[in-house]
């Protein structure tokens, strides 16, 4: 999603801000642009499409300065298009950049034109522009400027602007979207996104909703909501240039999914011990709230949502504790009854989506027991506002297509399910069961992963077609959830996921040679009837593609078994995640996608 970057320095600061555009190229965009100040003015270039494009302008333009503002955008109003790229003007006075989404536009829209401003884009982002730039007419400083937006605009908005007339100076604007200061040597610099310029510092500051603030080379000065100067808390980060880099892989996604076993080891590293998991891994005092919990509420989005609807078997067979799910979009506004004692458990890799964060405000004035978090970031506005946070440690994860976020929550989620029935005092056998096999499974998943050759040779016959199912009973559902997921947002073939027994109910009349069938099929206690349902689609000539184990004795004349290791049942879910995510990869190669910023889609989504 959209992305901001500024920078205040005593050297170039052209290269230096499009490098920040392409570190955010990850969290997807349609155009891009850059405003900085010049000696004989402000250069102002926007490109339609990727990031190299206006560096390409650049080249030829060559603009020279050392304050300046650029930004990545990702279409909401507008469609895209050089003259809704940001950054926009007023008057070529005022140049902004911004991030969210302004719900009274069009009144304010209105009331400017009616000043006399003129409109040049479809954005709900330009009239920022204009009303600072009204703002000065008034009389007002540039951050008394940018203090006043508050009073004007309603929703969410992280600004970063500058004015023609005050050449060594960009300035901010937070309230709901994330944005962060870097600290360098002599230099400043801000960002929505610490990657984008986590190569130049390593000392950030975040500021807080209703923060103001004006940046120069020679220092900064932060504003609270109250318009008080104040000192915000400096954090260190260490971004290191590998941790966002492909290495030796063609893409972000290729690396992450094979990260895998590693990213999991890094999930349990100190979170378990002797043969339970320990204590207060959610934060201090959060064994004893556990210990309170008697429902759980999941919110959450996407595949982190579909990571909670399998941790739901979890709690309440392992916990004892029974589970409500909802979609983070409609969560909010559904008016949910809340039981006594029920705690709210958000999952969310980016800690920033748009949905999850305003259910978590929504419930804090709720009457919840409290609210924990699954979150892989640790800077993030979800990690930071919940009461209780298990960063999952997967290290930053840049291809669109969630891999390592999904399955390292799948192992955090698992640990929360034992910290509850330990807090509980429940089912001390099973624990000790899962430990053995929570500390065994990163060996397993990298075994897994060496079912890419036998992936390789089917790949090619779900790549041909347009359509494909997938199938799974009981906790494999979610599972055949999210490899259909991953499956159509890079490969944009269109992919359901079924229940297998619901097969018999309706989709079984779209089964035919056209329809590839994946199924997930582990040992248990449903295996016969899974058995069952896939003979169902044998007999209507479907094409069978079965990741079983040792004891999956099928026999499939169209399509391929193919042969899992094997890990504690419990588990298994996350380990048949991986044969998935290879799956969609290699249909994605084949069809020459854009894997690692799939068409339409942004990694990290700020609206909602
Ligand atoms: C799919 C994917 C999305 C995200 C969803 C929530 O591969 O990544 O479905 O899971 O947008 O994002 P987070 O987890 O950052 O809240």
């Amino acid at each position: 999603m959209c992305g901001i970057i500024a920078a205040a320095t005593d050297r170039s600061v052209g290269k230096l801000l499009v490098q920040g555009l392409h570190k955010m190229e990850y969290r997807g965009y349609d155009s891009a642009g850059i405003a900085l100040h010049q000696e004989d003015g402000v250069a102002h270039l926007r490109t339609l499409g990727k990031v190299n494009l206006l560096e390409e302008r650049m080249i030829q333009e060559k603009p020279k300065g050392k304050v300046g503002i650029a930004h990545t955008r990702w279409a909401t109003h507008g469609e895209p298009s050089e003259s809704n790229a940001h950054p926009h003007s007023s008057k070529n006075r005022v140049f902004i950049v911004h991030n969210g989404i302004i719900e009274n536009y069009l009144a304010l829209k209105a009331a400017l034109s009616k000043k006399g401003y003129l409109f040049q884009s479809q954005t709900d982002s330009e009239l920022i522009a204009h009303l600072i730039d009204s703002f000065l007419n008034d009389g007002k400083s540039m951050i008394e400027g940018m203090q006043a937006l508050k009073t004007s605009l309603e929703g969410a908005y992280a600004i970063a602007a500058i004015d023609k007339e005050d050449s060594n100076y960009f300035y901010l604007a937070r309230n709901k979207s994330p944005l962060l200061l870097g600290l360098g040597k002599d230099e400043y610099f801000a960002a929505s996104d610490p990657l984008a310029i986590g190569e130049l510092t390593n000392q950030f500051i975040f500021l807080e909703d209703g923060d103001t603030a004006a940046v120069s080379a020679s220092g900064l000065e932060i504003f609270d909501e109250n318009q008080k100067a104040v000192e915000r808390n400096v954090t260190k980060i260490d971004i290191s240039a590998e941790t966002t880099s492909k290495g030796n892989y063609k893409h972000f996604m290729e690396k992450e999914i094979y990260e895998q076993p590693q990213a999991i080891r890094n999930t349990l590293d100190g979170r378990i011990g002797g043969e339970d998991v320990l204590e207060n891994i959610f934060g201090e005092g959060s064994s004893k709230l556990l210990a309170e919990v008697k429902r759980i509420q999941i919110v959450a989005a996407g595949t982190s949502l579909h990571a909670g609807r399998v941790a739901a078997n979890w709690f309440s067979a392992i916990s004892q504790v029974p589970t409500q799910i909802d979609f983070a979009s409609e969560y909010t506004y559904k008016n949910p009854y809340i039981d006594e004692n029920t705690l709210l458990v958000t999952i969310s890799q980016s800690g920033e989506t748009a949905d999850t964060l305003t259910s978590l405000r929504h419930a804090k004035n709720q009457s919840y027991l409290g609210s924990l978090t699954i979150c892989n970031v640790p800077t993030s506005s979800i990690a930071r506002e919940s009461d209780f946070l298990l960063l999952t440690n997967a290290g930053p994860e840049i291809g669109v297509a969630s891999t390592k976020a999904f399955t390292t929550q799948l192992v955090a989620l698992m640990m929360l399910a034992m910290s509850i029935a330990k807090a509980k005092n429940v089912n001390p056998k099973l624990r000790t069961r899962i430990v053995t096999a929570l500390r065994a499974l990163p060996e397993i998943v990298e075994e897994s992963l060496k079912l890419k050759k036998e992936i390789q040779e089917i790949s090619p016959k779900i790549a041909e077609k347009d359509n494909a199912l997938f199938l799974g009973r009981g906790m494999f559902y979610p599972i055949a959830k999210e490899g259909a997921l991953k499956l159509k947002e890079i490969s944009y073939i269109h992919a359901e996921a079924y229940p297998a027994g619901e097969l018999k109910h309706g989709p079984l009349a779209l089964i035919d040679e056209n329809m590839p069938v994946v199924a997930l099929a582990p040992e248990s206690e449903l295996a016969e009837k899974l058995i069952s349902n896939l003979e169902e689609v044998k007999a209507r000539s479907g094409t069978l593609y079965v990741f079983g184990d040792a004891s999956s004795n099928m026999q499939i004349d169209s399509g391929k078994l193919m042969t899992m290791p094997k890990c504690d049942f419990l588990l298994t879910p996350i380990l048949y995640t991986i044969p998935l995510q290879i799956l969609s990869y290699e249909v994605a190669l084949i069809r020459g996608t854009d894997i690692d910023q799939p068409r339409n889609l942004a990694k990290s989504v700020t609206v909602e």
